[in-house]
């Protein structure tokens, strides 16, 4: 593994850490039963951010339901788990439709249990541009919650030419010959390694944030 990602992944993780510990500071109280519920909720449109999330999946330990944003139900997802992992593709500058709509509409009963968020894009973010563009992902990603994730992440994509619509494969045909004056040719930047450990992160700090049946509340925040 490259040296500028295991950097990147240490200073995640001790940001996670340092949140957590922020947090902690703040009231713990306990959970009504005795086992948290975690889901790990995806957004995809070709796959790759799909299987990113079970690479994920796979790096934690425990039950972890996986859903997919297409097929749940907004108001029994959001009020039948303790903590939530969410991660979308980037589509064309954006983050997936309807995610953006089930954070929306279900700010309030999501607040404060989503601990981790990823997304999973082409743009590299090993340059200065690069990085302004996924931390523009986040952002929009982030905007509709009361309170940011405790962990948050990019991972490389894919793009199988031939399994691109016919709208997408014009438009990014126009994309790579304008903007990046090449032809589009299929490639796979896809990171399971990094994605499980990524899920092993999570893990951690969730058994840190829940394990002992308790949960975190800001200082006057009600119930
Ligand atoms: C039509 C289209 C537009 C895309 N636009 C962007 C973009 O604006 N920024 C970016 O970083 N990646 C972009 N990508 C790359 C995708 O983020 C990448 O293919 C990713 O794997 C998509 O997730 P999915 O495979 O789960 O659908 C685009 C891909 C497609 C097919």
């Amino acid at each position: 593994m490259p040296s500028d990602l295991i950097s990147r992944r240490d200073f995640l993780v001790k940001a996670a850490w340092s949140l957590a510990a922020l947090n902690f500071g703040c009231s713990i109280t306990s959970l009504k039963g005795d086992k948290s519920k975690t889901a790990l909720i995806y957004a995809t449109k070709y796959g790759a951010t799909r299987d990113t999330a079970g690479w994920i999946r796979n790096g934690m330990s425990g039950e972890v339901d996986l859903l997919n944003i297409e097929d749940m139900s907004f108001h029994r997802t959001a009020n039948g788990y303790d903590s939530f992992i969410v991660g979308s593709g980037v589509w064309i500058g954006g983050i997936h439709n309807r995610l953006l709509e089930f954070l929306t509409s279900q700010t309030e009963i999501l607040d404060g249990k989503i601990l981790a968020t990823f997304i999973v894009c082409g743009t590299d973010g090993g340059t200065e541009s690069g990085k302004k563009r996924i931390s523009g992902y986040f952002d929009q990603f982030h905007a509709p919650l009361k309170r940011m994730p405790h962990m948050s992440d990019y991972f490389g994509g894919r793009i199988i030419v031939d399994q691109l619509t016919e709208e997408d494969r014009e438009a990014l045909i126009k994309f790579y010959r304008t903007f990046l004056k090449s032809e589009l040719t299929s490639w796979d930047r896809t990171e399971p390694d990094r994605a499980g450990l990524f899920g092993k992160d999570a893990a951690r700090l969730l058994s840190k944030v829940t394990g002992k049946n308790t949960f975190i509340k800001t200082a006057g925040s009600a119930g």
